[in-house]
C-alpha cells in the first residue's frame, strides 16, 4: 500500500495504472475507520484492480456549531486497517492540500437536503457535494462505494454525479448490522446496558413496517404511527423523527409506492441512534 499526500503525486501514480487498463475504485472516507467502512473496501477489492481510500476530515461540511477540530482521528490505527483490507493507494491530504485558495465558486445542494438528518445541519451536504466533486475530479474512479447507513448522502452523491455528468458509478452498499440487527455505528458504545439491549427494536419496528407494506398496508401516516409507538413502548429512547419518503428524491408521500426509503433516529441518554431501510413496492 502507497500512501499519498499531495493530489500531484497521487495523479500520477493513478494515471500510469489507468494507461495500462487497470479499473479504479475509491472509497472517500473521513478516517476513524469501522467495520462500516470495511465492507465498502472489501466491495471495491472484490470490483476493481486498483483500491483507492481516501483519509479527509473535511471541513467544509461542518456547520458553525460542529466541531471539526473534535472528530475523532487516528491516523495509525486507520493505516493498518486500510492495508489489511487490501487498500492500493491510501490518500491522507492535508487541509490545505485539498483547500490551498479562498474557493472562487461553489456548491449548492438545492434538493434531497432540507429532510431527515440534513434538515438540522444546513449547508452541510454543499460541503459533501463540494470534497466529492473534487476528489472525483481528483481520483477520477470508474467506481466509488458509499454506505446506506447515511441513505440521505447516498441519495445526494447520485444527483450530484447525475447533474453534472461525473464519470463515476456510484455503488450504494448495505448497512451493516450486529447479530441482533442493531446498525453498526461506533455511537453504539455510548449505549448503557439497558440501552443496548433494546437498540435492536429500532431495526426491528423498521422489518415490521416493512412487512405490513407486504401485506397491503400503504398508509405512510399508519406506518410511522406504527413504528413510533412500537420505539416509544419498547425502549427507554426518545423518537427524534420517523419519516417516510419517496427515494432517492426524498419527497413526502401519504401512500407508499414505488421506491420509498423509511427513516428513523432516536435520542438515547448518550447517543443518537439513525436507521434505515429501502423499499421497492
Ligand atoms: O461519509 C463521509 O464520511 C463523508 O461525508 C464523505 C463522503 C467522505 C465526504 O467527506
Amino acid at each position: 500500500m502507497k500512501v499519498f499526500h499531495t493530489i500531484n503525486e497521487l495523479r500520477n501514480e493513478l494515471k500510469n495504472e489507468r494507461k495500462s487498463g487497470k479499473s479504479i475504485g475509491f472509497v472517500p472516507t473521513m478516517g476513524y475507520l469501522h467495520e462500516g467502512h470495511v465492507s465498502l473496501l472489501k466491495e471495491a477489492r472484490e470490483n476493481n484492480e486498483i483500491v483507492v481510500l481516501s483519509i479527509f476530515v473535511n471541513p467544509t461540511q461542518f456547520g458553525p456549531n460542529e466541531d471539526f477540530d473534535q472528530y475523532p482521528r487516528d491516523f495509525e490505527r486507520d493505516e493498518k486497517i486500510a492495508l489489511n483490507a487490501g487498500v492500493d493507494c491510501l490518500f491522507y491530504p492535508t487541509v490545505e492540500e485539498m483547500y490551498p485558495n479562498e474557493l472562487k465558486s461553489t456548491m449548492k445542494v438545492t434538493k434531497r437536503v432540507d429532510v431527515l438528518c440534513g434538515e438540522k445541519r444546513p449547508g452541510h451536504f454543499d460541503g459533501v457535494a463540494l470534497v466529492l466533486t473534487k476528489l472525483f475530479n481528483i481520483v477520477q474512479p470508474d467506481q466509488a462505494y458509499f454506505g446506506l447507513k447515511d441513505a440521505q448522502q447516498v441519495a445526494v452523491i447520485e444527483g450530484l454525479v447525475e447533474d453534472y455528468n461525473i464519470p463515476v458509478k456510484i455503488n450504494p452498499v448495505p448497512t451493516v448490522r450486529e447479530e441482533d440487527g442493531l446498525a453498526k455505528s461506533s455511537r453504539n458504545i455510548y449505549l448503557t446496558e439497558k440501552e443496548r439491549k433494546e437498540a435492536p427494536v429500532l431495526y426491528k419496528s423498521l422489518q415490521k413496517a416493512a412487512e405490513d407494506i407486504q401485506n397491503g398496508n400503504h398508509n405512510a401516516e399508519q406506518l410511522k404511527q406504527n413504528i413510533i409507538n412500537t420505539i416509544e413502548n419498547e425502549t427507554s429512547g426518545t423518537v427524534d423523527y420517523v419519516s417516510i419518503y419517496s427515494y432517492p428524491d426524498l419527497e413526502p408521500i401519504n401512500r407508499t409506492n414505488g421506491k420509498i426509503i423509511i427513516a428513523l433516529a432516536v435520542k438515547f441518554s448518550n447517543s443518537r441512534l439513525i436507521d434505515n431501510m429501502i423499499i421497492s413496492i
